[in-house]
């Protein structure tokens, strides 16, 4: 009797564990379909461009090359307001979360496309000391560490790529992390508002800059 109901106990755990390891794995490999964002993707062309890269307004980011990870987690919060974009979440009324998940696929598969920094050789060495180096004194972490020396940001950790954004997109993305208008949780959004707080209005300028032209 004790042995049968050991034995019960032991495959229920079992089950359980199969359906927690099914959970994680379905959770872990969630992905988007590129194919069936791209349908789901015309509307969006006016703004971001039908390569999702045009530069059609200097004030709407690329998408092109951007990671899946990133792109599902800005899009979701549009729609829940957290980011707080009216534009943006406005596109975004009646989207299911699969249709999210296939836009970020789509847009992720797409090649990034780079542009050049045009600032002066010192603007452009301010920057790229604190691009690689920080600045300690005032708690600015090394920008490289997370986006990589290249821009490219990092897939797995869902770290967005930067390179290759307008002067005036990435201007207006590090003003609002320091004054806490981009509101994205704690963990990922704090780590940019923390970073962004000590930037001056110049240093951000020179950065803005530079990343533009990074590849
Ligand atoms: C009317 C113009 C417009 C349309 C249409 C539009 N967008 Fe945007 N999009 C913007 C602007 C402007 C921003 C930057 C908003 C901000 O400052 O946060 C943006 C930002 C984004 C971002 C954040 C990128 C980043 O680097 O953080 C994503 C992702 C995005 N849009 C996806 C989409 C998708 C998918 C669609 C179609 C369903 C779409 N957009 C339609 C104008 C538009
Ligand atoms: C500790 C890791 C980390 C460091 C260091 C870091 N970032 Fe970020 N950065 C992130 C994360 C995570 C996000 C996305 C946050 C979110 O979801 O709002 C981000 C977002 C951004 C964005 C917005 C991208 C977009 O498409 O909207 C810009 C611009 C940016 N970082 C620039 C910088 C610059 C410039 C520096 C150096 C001064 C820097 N970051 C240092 C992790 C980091």
């Amino acid at each position: 009797m004790s042995v049968r109901i050991a034995a019960a106990k032991r495959l229920n755990l079992s089950v359980l564990l199969a359906a927690l390891l099914g959970l994680c794995s379905a959770h872990v490999f969630a992905a988007g379909n590129a194919e069936a964002g791209q349908a789901k993707s015309l509307v969006c062309a006016s703004c971001h461009g039908q390569d999702g890269a045009s530069v059609i307004d200097a004030s709407y980011p690329q998408l092109a090359g951007q990671n899946e990870k990133y792109l599902a987690r800005q899009l979701k919060m549009y729609q829940s307001g957290e980011r707080d974009v009216a534009l943006m979440t406005a596109q975004l009324i009646g989207k299911s979360e699969q249709d999210l998940d296939d836009l970020a696929a789509y847009y992720a598969s797409l090649p990034a496309k780079s542009s050049e920094a045009t600032g002066s050789d010192a603007e452009i060495a301010l920057a790229q000391q604190i691009y690689k180096g920080g600045i300690a004194s005032k708690g600015v972490a090394a920008c490289s560490s997370c986006h990589g020396p290249d821009g490219a940001g990092n897939a797995q950790a869902g770290f967005p790529r930067i390179s290759g954004q307008s002067v005036q997109y990435t201007a207006a993305q590090l003003i609002a992390y320091r004054e806490g208008e981009r509101k994205s949780d704690e963990v990922y959004g704090g780590m940019m508002r923390g970073v962004s707080r000590g930037l001056s209005d110049r240093e951000i300028a020179a950065l803005s800059d530079y990343i533009s032209g990074l590849n």
